[in-house]
C-alpha cells in the first residue's frame, strides 16, 4: 500500500505541480467554503476506491451527515468557561484531539444537570456500561493517505475555528470546514510551513 502510494505520488507530482497547482481549478488557487467550491474537492482521480459509487462521492466530496446519538450541545459548555481541551484532552500534546467517551461525560455529570433527561439517559447508559456511539464529523478517507497532527498547529497559534468554525455557538459539531488538499496547502504557503508531499501523506 505504502509502495504503491509512492508512486502515485511521483506520477501525481508532474500533473499536480502542472496542471493541479496552477491550473483553473488548482490547489495554489484561493479556495472558499462555498458549494461551487467543495464540489471540486481535488481534481485528481484514482482508482484506489472500492467502488465507482464511492469513487464519485470521493470525487465530489459528497459525505452522509454524522448524526449523533445524544443532543449533545457544546455552546452549553463554552458558555460555561470550560475549554474545548478539557473534552478532547490529546489537542495540545499529539496527532488526535480525541473525543471524550462517556466516563469524562460523568466526571461532572454525576453532579451536574442531574435532573435533565438527556444526562439522565447518559447516566443510565453509564451504568449500564455502554460507551456513546459519536459519529465522527471530519476525517479523511483511507486513500488519500493523508496524515495530520493537531499539536504544532496549536503551538504555531492556528486557531480550532481556522479548521472547525465557531464550534462554541455549535450544539453537536457541523462540518462547516472542507479539509481540501487546497486548503491546507494554501495556509503552508502563507505561513511557510512544509509543503512537501510526504508532509502530509505516508
Ligand atoms: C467539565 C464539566 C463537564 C463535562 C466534562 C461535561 N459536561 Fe455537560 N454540562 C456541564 C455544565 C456545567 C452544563 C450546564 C448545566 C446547566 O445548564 O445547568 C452541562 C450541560 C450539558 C447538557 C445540557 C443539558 C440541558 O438539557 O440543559 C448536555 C446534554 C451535556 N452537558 C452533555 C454532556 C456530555 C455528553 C458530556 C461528555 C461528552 C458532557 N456533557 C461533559 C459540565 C460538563
Ligand atoms: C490546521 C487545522 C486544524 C486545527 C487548527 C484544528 N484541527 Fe481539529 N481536526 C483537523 C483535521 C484535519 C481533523 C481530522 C483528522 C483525521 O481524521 O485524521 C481534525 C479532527 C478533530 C477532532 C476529531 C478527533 C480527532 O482527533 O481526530 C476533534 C475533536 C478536533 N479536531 C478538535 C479540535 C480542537 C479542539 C482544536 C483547537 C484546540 C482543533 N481541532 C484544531 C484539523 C484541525
Ligand atoms: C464538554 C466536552 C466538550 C468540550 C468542552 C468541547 N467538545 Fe468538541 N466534542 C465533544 C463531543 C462529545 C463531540 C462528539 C459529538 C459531536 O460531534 O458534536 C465533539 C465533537 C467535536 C468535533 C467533531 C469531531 C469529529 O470529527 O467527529 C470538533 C471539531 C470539536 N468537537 C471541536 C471542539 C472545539 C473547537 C471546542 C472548543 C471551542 C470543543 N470541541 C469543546 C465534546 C466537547
Ligand atoms: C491556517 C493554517 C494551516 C492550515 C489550514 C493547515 N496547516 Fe498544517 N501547519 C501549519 C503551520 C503554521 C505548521 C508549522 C508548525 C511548525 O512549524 O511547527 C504546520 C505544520 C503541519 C505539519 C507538520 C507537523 C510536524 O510534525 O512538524 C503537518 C503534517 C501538517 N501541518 C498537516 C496539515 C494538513 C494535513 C492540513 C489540512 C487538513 C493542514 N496542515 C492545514 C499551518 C496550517
Ligand atoms: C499540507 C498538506 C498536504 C500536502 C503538502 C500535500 N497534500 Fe495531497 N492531500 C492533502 C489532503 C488533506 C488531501 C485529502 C483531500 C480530501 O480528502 O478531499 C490530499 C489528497 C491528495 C490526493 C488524492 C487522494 C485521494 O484518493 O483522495 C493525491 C493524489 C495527493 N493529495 C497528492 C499529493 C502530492 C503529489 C503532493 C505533493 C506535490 C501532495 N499531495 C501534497 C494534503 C496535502
Amino acid at each position: 500500500m505504502r509502495k504503491w502510494f509512492i508512486l502515485l505520488l511521483t506520477t501525481v507530482a508532474a500533473l499536480g505541480l502542472g496542471w493541479g497547482f496552477f491550473g483553473e481549478n488548482g490547489f495554489l488557487r484561493g479556495q472558499s467554503n462555498t458549494g461551487a467550491a467543495r464540489a471540486q474537492t481535488s481534481p485528481i482521480f484514482t482508482t484506489a476506491h472500492s467502488s465507482v459509487g464511492e469513487a464519485v462521492r470521493h470525487f465530489f466530496g459528497i459525505r452522509s451527515e454524522a448524526q449523533q446519538p445524544i443532543a449533545y450541545t457544546h455552546k452549553a459548555h463554552l458558555d460555561r468557561s470550560i475549554t474545548c481541551d478539557t473534552c478532547h484532552t490529546g489537542v495540545n500534546t499529539g496527532p488526535q484531539a480525541r473525543i471524550p467517551d462517556i466516563r469524562d461525560c460523568m466526571e461532572c455529570h454525576e453532579f451536574v444537570a442531574m435532573d435533565k433527561p438527556v444526562i439522565q439517559q447518559i447516566t443510565a447508559m453509564w451504568e449500564r456500561g455502554e460507551d456513546i456511539p459519536w459519529q465522527r464529523v471530519y476525517g479523511f478517507t483511507d486513500e488519500a493517505h493523508v496524515r495530520f497532527n493537531h499539536a504544532p498547529h496549536i503551538r504555531a497559534d492556528v486557531e480550532c475555528s481556522m479548521c472547525h468554525g465557531d464550534v462554541a455557538q455549535m450544539t453537536v459539531a457541523e462540518r462547516v470546514v472542507d479539509h481540501t488538499m487546497g486548503f491546507c496547502v494554501n495556509c503552508h504557503t502563507q505561513r511557510g510551513a512544509s509543503n512537501d508531499c510526504l508532509t502530509c501523506h505516508n
